[in-house]
Protein backbone atom coordinates (compact mmCIF):
# COMPACT_ATOMS: atom_id res chain seq x y z
CA UNK A 1 0.00 0.00 0.00
CA UNK A 2 1.17 3.48 -0.57
CA UNK A 3 0.80 5.03 2.62
CA UNK A 4 2.52 2.12 4.30
CA UNK A 5 5.72 1.74 2.36
CA UNK A 6 5.44 5.94 2.77
CA UNK A 7 5.66 5.49 6.12
CA UNK A 8 8.02 2.54 6.55
CA UNK A 9 10.62 4.63 3.72
CA UNK A 10 10.02 7.90 6.23
CA UNK A 11 11.05 5.76 9.13
CA UNK A 12 13.97 4.35 7.11
CA UNK A 13 15.44 7.59 6.25
CA UNK A 14 14.81 9.18 9.78
CA UNK A 15 16.84 6.48 11.85
CA UNK A 16 19.53 6.81 8.54
CA UNK A 17 19.33 10.63 9.37
CA UNK A 18 19.64 10.54 12.77
CA UNK A 19 22.34 7.93 13.31
CA UNK A 20 24.81 10.17 11.19
CA UNK A 21 23.79 13.18 13.08
CA UNK A 22 24.29 11.79 16.00
CA UNK A 23 27.81 11.53 16.84
CA UNK A 24 27.89 15.34 15.50
CA UNK A 25 25.22 16.30 17.86
CA UNK A 26 26.64 14.83 20.81
CA UNK A 27 29.19 17.86 21.66
CA UNK A 28 32.56 17.18 21.75
CA UNK A 29 34.66 19.49 24.26
CA UNK A 30 36.22 22.13 22.54
CA UNK A 31 38.89 24.20 23.43
CA UNK A 32 38.85 28.29 21.82
CA UNK A 33 41.82 30.37 22.05
CA UNK A 34 41.70 33.73 20.87
CA UNK A 35 43.95 36.43 20.32
CA UNK A 36 44.76 39.05 17.67
CA UNK A 37 41.00 38.65 16.51
CA UNK A 38 41.70 35.11 14.99
CA UNK A 39 39.92 32.16 16.84
CA UNK A 40 40.76 28.60 16.93
CA UNK A 41 39.03 25.75 18.00
CA UNK A 42 40.22 22.54 19.11
CA UNK A 43 39.13 19.04 20.19
CA UNK A 44 40.89 16.71 22.54
CA UNK A 45 41.57 14.76 19.61
CA UNK A 46 43.02 17.47 17.76
CA UNK A 47 45.20 18.25 20.61
CA UNK A 48 46.39 15.13 21.14
CA UNK A 49 47.20 14.04 17.69
CA UNK A 50 49.81 17.13 17.89
CA UNK A 51 53.49 16.40 16.91
CA UNK A 52 54.59 18.04 20.50
CA UNK A 53 51.89 16.29 22.64
CA UNK A 54 53.98 14.68 25.03
CA UNK A 55 53.77 12.48 28.55
CA UNK A 56 54.64 15.14 31.86
CA UNK A 57 54.90 14.26 35.40
CA UNK A 58 53.86 16.69 37.95
CA UNK A 59 55.66 15.84 41.01
CA UNK A 60 52.99 17.95 42.94
CA UNK A 61 49.43 19.27 40.87
CA UNK A 62 48.18 22.07 42.99
CA UNK A 63 44.39 20.69 41.88
CA UNK A 64 44.65 16.96 42.87
CA UNK A 65 47.74 17.43 45.19
CA UNK A 66 49.67 14.83 44.73
CA UNK A 67 51.68 13.73 41.86
CA UNK A 68 49.89 13.54 37.81
CA UNK A 69 50.57 12.00 34.52
CA UNK A 70 49.26 13.57 31.68
CA UNK A 71 49.36 14.21 27.93
CA UNK A 72 49.75 17.59 27.16
CA UNK A 73 51.03 20.27 24.92
CA UNK A 74 52.99 23.07 24.94
CA UNK A 75 50.48 26.50 25.82
CA UNK A 76 53.33 28.65 24.19
CA UNK A 77 53.51 26.46 21.23
CA UNK A 78 49.85 26.45 21.15
CA UNK A 79 49.85 30.69 21.46
CA UNK A 80 52.71 30.84 18.66
CA UNK A 81 49.90 29.73 15.82
CA UNK A 82 48.09 33.33 17.13
CA UNK A 83 49.82 36.67 16.85
CA UNK A 84 48.97 38.20 20.44
CA UNK A 85 49.60 41.93 19.25
CA UNK A 86 49.94 44.07 22.60
CA UNK A 87 48.19 41.65 24.70
CA UNK A 88 50.56 40.69 27.89
CA UNK A 89 47.97 39.13 29.73
CA UNK A 90 46.35 35.44 28.89
CA UNK A 91 43.01 34.66 30.01
CA UNK A 92 42.08 31.68 31.55
CA UNK A 93 38.20 30.88 31.40
CA UNK A 94 36.61 27.76 32.78
CA UNK A 95 33.50 26.32 32.50
CA UNK A 96 32.44 26.94 36.03
CA UNK A 97 33.05 30.78 36.33
CA UNK A 98 36.63 31.15 37.22
CA UNK A 99 38.43 33.09 35.37
CA UNK A 100 42.35 33.61 35.82
CA UNK A 101 44.36 36.47 34.05
CA UNK A 102 47.82 35.13 33.49
CA UNK A 103 50.69 37.46 32.97
CA UNK A 104 52.08 36.11 29.10
CA UNK A 105 55.59 36.52 30.38
CA UNK A 106 54.35 34.01 33.36
CA UNK A 107 53.27 31.98 30.09
CA UNK A 108 55.74 31.93 28.11
CA UNK A 109 58.45 31.90 31.15
CA UNK A 110 60.34 28.75 32.28
CA UNK A 111 57.34 27.67 34.60
CA UNK A 112 56.32 26.18 31.80
CA UNK A 113 52.30 26.15 31.11
CA UNK A 114 51.05 23.31 29.28
CA UNK A 115 47.98 22.48 28.14
CA UNK A 116 47.17 18.60 29.80
CA UNK A 117 43.92 16.86 27.67
CA UNK A 118 41.65 14.33 29.19
CA UNK A 119 41.23 11.28 26.85
CA UNK A 120 37.26 9.93 27.17
CA UNK A 121 39.28 6.77 26.67
CA UNK A 122 40.99 7.55 29.88
CA UNK A 123 39.45 9.53 31.84
CA UNK A 124 41.08 11.53 35.37
CA UNK A 125 40.56 10.91 38.71
CA UNK A 126 37.77 12.99 40.14
CA UNK A 127 38.99 16.11 42.56
CA UNK A 128 39.23 16.18 45.65
CA UNK A 129 36.16 17.03 47.34
CA UNK A 130 34.26 17.80 43.95
CA UNK A 131 32.18 15.34 41.67
CA UNK A 132 34.18 16.22 38.53
CA UNK A 133 37.50 15.75 36.97
CA UNK A 134 40.33 18.55 36.31
CA UNK A 135 39.40 17.90 32.00
CA UNK A 136 38.74 18.39 29.56
CA UNK A 137 41.51 20.39 29.59
CA UNK A 138 43.41 21.62 32.25
CA UNK A 139 46.57 24.11 32.17
CA UNK A 140 49.20 22.97 34.48
CA UNK A 141 52.82 24.01 35.12
CA UNK A 142 55.86 22.15 34.53
CA UNK A 143 58.56 23.83 37.10
CA UNK A 144 55.86 26.00 39.42
CA UNK A 145 58.80 27.09 41.55
CA UNK A 146 60.17 29.08 38.70
CA UNK A 147 57.50 31.57 38.02
CA UNK A 148 56.37 31.18 40.74
CA UNK A 149 52.83 30.13 40.01
CA UNK A 150 49.94 30.61 42.69
CA UNK A 151 47.14 27.31 43.59
CA UNK A 152 44.50 30.00 41.79
CA UNK A 153 46.66 29.67 38.83
CA UNK A 154 45.71 26.56 37.62
CA UNK A 155 42.25 26.67 35.61
CA UNK A 156 41.14 23.29 35.36
CA UNK A 157 37.79 22.52 33.50
CA UNK A 158 39.16 24.81 30.85
CA UNK A 159 36.76 26.21 27.93
CA UNK A 160 38.64 29.39 26.63
CA UNK A 161 42.04 31.19 26.64
CA UNK A 162 41.80 34.65 25.40
CA UNK A 163 44.75 36.87 24.91
CA UNK A 164 43.64 40.32 26.56
CA UNK A 165 45.33 43.51 27.97
CA UNK A 166 46.39 42.99 31.83
CA UNK A 167 43.58 43.81 34.37
CA UNK A 168 44.67 47.20 35.05
CA UNK A 169 44.74 48.17 32.05
CA UNK A 170 41.18 46.67 31.24
CA UNK A 171 39.87 47.97 34.84
CA UNK A 172 41.65 51.14 35.80
CA UNK A 173 38.95 51.17 38.48
CA UNK A 174 40.81 48.78 40.29
CA UNK A 175 44.57 50.10 40.29
CA UNK A 176 45.79 51.71 43.15
CA UNK A 177 46.18 55.53 43.39
CA UNK A 178 49.26 56.40 41.14
CA UNK A 179 49.90 58.83 44.19
CA UNK A 180 50.21 56.30 46.90
CA UNK A 181 54.00 55.83 48.02
CA UNK A 182 55.87 53.03 46.76
CA UNK A 183 55.82 50.90 49.91
CA UNK A 184 52.52 51.12 50.17
CA UNK A 185 50.73 47.33 51.30
CA UNK A 186 48.30 48.57 49.17
CA UNK A 187 50.17 48.18 45.90
CA UNK A 188 51.59 44.67 46.70
CA UNK A 189 47.95 44.04 47.54
CA UNK A 190 46.51 45.06 43.98
CA UNK A 191 48.85 42.20 42.19
CA UNK A 192 48.51 39.44 45.41
CA UNK A 193 44.50 40.06 44.61
CA UNK A 194 44.75 39.75 40.99
CA UNK A 195 46.21 36.33 40.97
CA UNK A 196 44.68 35.15 44.00
CA UNK A 197 40.89 36.28 44.37
CA UNK A 198 39.71 38.29 41.14
CA UNK A 199 39.18 34.38 39.29
CA UNK A 200 36.48 34.42 41.81
CA UNK A 201 35.70 37.78 42.49
CA UNK A 202 35.07 40.62 41.11
CA UNK A 203 35.46 44.79 42.67
CA UNK A 204 32.58 46.94 41.77
CA UNK A 205 31.71 44.66 39.12
CA UNK A 206 35.43 44.62 37.55
CA UNK A 207 36.70 41.30 37.00
CA UNK A 208 35.28 38.57 34.82
CA UNK A 209 34.83 35.85 37.65
CA UNK A 210 31.45 34.73 38.81
CA UNK A 211 32.43 31.94 41.41
CA UNK A 212 32.10 34.01 44.16
CA UNK A 213 30.65 37.62 45.20
CA UNK A 214 31.60 41.00 44.27
CA UNK A 215 33.73 42.12 47.40
CA UNK A 216 33.39 45.83 46.68
CA UNK A 217 29.68 46.27 45.65
CA UNK A 218 26.82 46.73 46.97
CA UNK A 219 28.99 47.02 50.49
CA UNK A 220 32.89 46.26 50.49
CA UNK A 221 33.62 43.29 52.49
CA UNK A 222 36.49 45.59 54.73
CA UNK A 223 33.04 47.07 55.62
CA UNK A 224 31.22 44.26 57.59
CA UNK A 225 33.94 41.90 58.54
CA UNK A 226 36.78 42.46 61.07
CA UNK A 227 39.99 42.40 60.27
CA UNK A 228 40.79 39.59 62.60
CA UNK A 229 36.76 37.99 61.04
CA UNK A 230 38.84 38.67 57.18
CA UNK A 231 42.24 37.04 58.09
CA UNK A 232 40.38 33.64 60.03
CA UNK A 233 37.99 33.69 56.54
CA UNK A 234 40.81 33.50 54.54
CA UNK A 235 43.24 30.70 55.97
CA UNK A 236 40.20 28.35 56.87
CA UNK A 237 36.71 29.95 55.50
CA UNK A 238 35.18 26.96 57.45
CA UNK A 239 36.79 28.78 60.67
CA UNK A 240 34.20 31.13 60.38
CA UNK A 241 31.12 29.95 59.28
CA UNK A 242 30.05 26.57 57.77
CA UNK A 243 27.67 25.17 55.41
CA UNK A 244 27.43 22.33 52.56
CA UNK A 245 27.65 24.10 49.00
CA UNK A 246 30.86 26.61 51.00
CA UNK A 247 33.80 27.01 48.19
CA UNK A 248 35.93 29.58 48.96
CA UNK A 249 39.42 27.81 48.78
CA UNK A 250 41.70 28.13 52.15
CA UNK A 251 44.76 30.39 51.69
CA UNK A 252 48.02 28.91 54.06
CA UNK A 253 51.16 30.14 54.98
CA UNK A 254 52.74 29.05 52.13
CA UNK A 255 49.93 30.72 49.33
CA UNK A 256 49.91 33.70 51.22
CA UNK A 257 51.62 35.09 54.19
CA UNK A 258 50.31 37.00 56.96
CA UNK A 259 51.90 39.86 55.47
CA UNK A 260 50.28 39.24 52.26
CA UNK A 261 46.81 39.01 53.77
CA UNK A 262 47.48 42.39 55.15
CA UNK A 263 48.38 43.64 51.95
CA UNK A 264 44.95 42.33 50.52
CA UNK A 265 43.36 43.71 52.80
CA UNK A 266 45.09 47.46 52.89
CA UNK A 267 44.14 47.27 48.74
CA UNK A 268 40.35 46.59 49.52
CA UNK A 269 40.15 49.29 52.26
CA UNK A 270 41.83 51.68 49.61
CA UNK A 271 39.31 50.72 46.89
CA UNK A 272 36.89 50.97 49.46
CA UNK A 273 37.65 54.35 50.78
CA UNK A 274 37.69 56.01 47.20
CA UNK A 275 34.45 54.18 46.35
CA UNK A 276 32.30 55.11 48.83
C1 LIG B 1 37.95 29.52 43.71
C2 LIG B 1 37.17 30.71 43.93
C3 LIG B 1 37.59 31.70 45.00
C4 LIG B 1 38.81 32.27 45.20
C5 LIG B 1 40.08 32.03 44.42
C6 LIG B 1 38.65 33.20 46.28
N1 LIG B 1 37.38 33.16 46.74
FE1 LIG B 1 36.59 34.30 48.23
N2 LIG B 1 34.83 33.33 48.06
C7 LIG B 1 34.52 32.42 47.08
C8 LIG B 1 33.13 32.01 47.24
C9 LIG B 1 32.40 31.02 46.36
C10 LIG B 1 32.63 32.71 48.34
C11 LIG B 1 31.20 32.64 48.91
C12 LIG B 1 31.23 31.82 50.14
C13 LIG B 1 31.62 30.38 49.84
O1 LIG B 1 31.01 29.72 49.00
O2 LIG B 1 32.57 29.94 50.49
C14 LIG B 1 33.72 33.54 48.84
C15 LIG B 1 33.63 34.39 49.93
C16 LIG B 1 34.57 35.35 50.25
C17 LIG B 1 34.38 36.39 51.24
C18 LIG B 1 33.15 36.57 52.08
C19 LIG B 1 32.22 37.48 51.36
C20 LIG B 1 30.88 37.56 52.01
O3 LIG B 1 30.26 38.62 51.86
O4 LIG B 1 30.45 36.61 52.64
C21 LIG B 1 35.50 37.15 51.24
C22 LIG B 1 35.78 38.38 52.10
C23 LIG B 1 36.40 36.57 50.27
N3 LIG B 1 35.81 35.48 49.69
C24 LIG B 1 37.65 37.08 49.98
C25 LIG B 1 38.55 36.46 49.11
C26 LIG B 1 39.90 36.94 48.90
C27 LIG B 1 40.51 38.18 49.53
C28 LIG B 1 40.48 36.05 48.05
C29 LIG B 1 41.90 36.05 47.57
C30 LIG B 1 42.94 36.00 48.56
C31 LIG B 1 39.47 35.05 47.68
N4 LIG B 1 38.32 35.34 48.36
C32 LIG B 1 39.68 34.01 46.78
C33 LIG B 1 35.36 31.95 46.10
C34 LIG B 1 36.69 32.26 45.98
Amino acid sequence: MHGGWNRGWLAALAALLLASLAPALAAEPALRLTAGGTTRSFSAADLLARPDAASITLPRDASYGRPMTYRAVPLRALLAGLAPGDADTVEARATDGFVSQLPLALVEGPAEAWIAVEDPAHPWPKLPGKPVSAGPFYLVWRAPARGPVAAEQWPYALAELTAVDSPAHRWPAIAVAASLAPDDPARRGQALFATNCLPCHRLAGAGEGTVGPDLLRPMPATAYFTEAGLRALLRDPASVRTWPAQQMPRFDRAALSDQDIGAVIAYLRHLAARTR
